[in-house]
């Protein structure tokens, strides 16, 4: 493996990923959280270490282990993946993987809500902070390739694009998870990946192989740069 990492296209570079899903409290036994088995976050830590990459892995509480050779930082809430983002910064390129809740809980109790004692709890939302569009559009210190994810259920493509207009990223790496398409929690993905040139569809595949062909796109793209 040392030759193998030695040899990696991504040798002395330092990649981002976030991955998994971040939860809100409620309480301190109830939450509000995106579904997300961490799965291809988790895969593409995975490819991007494979190539060599020095690179730090911030997850949420994801069903999936985090791979091995990655520097790990465990968080559970929106707030503490931003700010493990930040701390991870400056990093050569950053994939957004992570199923961020866009809102938290305002006031969340450090007790125990109780059925019988508190009723119904009409709970308050506040917007969470927007890592990838964050990031994006740092003045200094920007990763010089972004990439975002979008699930989306309808017109993958259309919203996948204005996405990537939105959130400033680089590269946005669109998905299709209506429940027809049997993608969400399983193995395999289908991508679309959107960029300045146009949209790019990628045959259905493995996650594993999804992230390697990502992460090999992503080498070639820093590599390119350099040159
Ligand atoms: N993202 C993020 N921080 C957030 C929300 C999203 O970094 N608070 C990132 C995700 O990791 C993903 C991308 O932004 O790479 C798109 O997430 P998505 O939920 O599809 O985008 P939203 O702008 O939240 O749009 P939607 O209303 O469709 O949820
Ligand atoms: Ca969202």
């Amino acid at each position: 493996i040392e030759t193998e990492l030695g040899a990696g296209p991504l040798r002395g570079k330092r990649v981002l990923v976030t991955s998994g899903p971040t939860h809100e409290p409620i309480d301190p036994v109830r939450y509000i959280a995106n579904r997300s088995s961490g799965a291809q976050g988790t895969a593409v830590a995975r490819a991007f270490a494979a190539l060599g990459a020095e690179v730090v892995f911030v997850t949420g509480p994801a069903d999936v282990a985090p791979p091995e050779g990655v520097q790990v930082t465990r968080v559970e809430t929106a707030q503490q993946m931003s700010d493990a983002v930040d701390a991870a910064l400056p990093v050569d390129a950053a994939v957004f993987a992570a199923a961020v809740a866009d809102w938290r809980v305002v006031g969340a109790s450090d007790k125990k809500l109780k059925k019988s004692r508190d009723g119904m709890p009409a709970l308050e939302f506040a917007e969470n902070p927007d890592i990838l569009k964050r990031v994006s559009h740092l003045k200094t210190g920007r990763p010089p390739l972004v990439v975002g994810f979008a699930a989306e259920t309808d017109d993958v493509i259309e919203h996948a694009t204005a996405k990537r207009d939105r959130k400033g990223c680089d590269w946005i790496v669109a998905n299709d998870v209506s429940p027809a398409t049997g993608i969400m929690g399983g193995s395999e993905n289908a991508v679309i990946l959107i960029s300045d040139e146009g949209a790019e569809e990628w045959p259905r595949m493995g996650k594993d192989a999804v992230a390697e062909r990502l992460a090999r796109k992503i080498a070639d793209a820093l590599i390119s740069k350099q040159e």
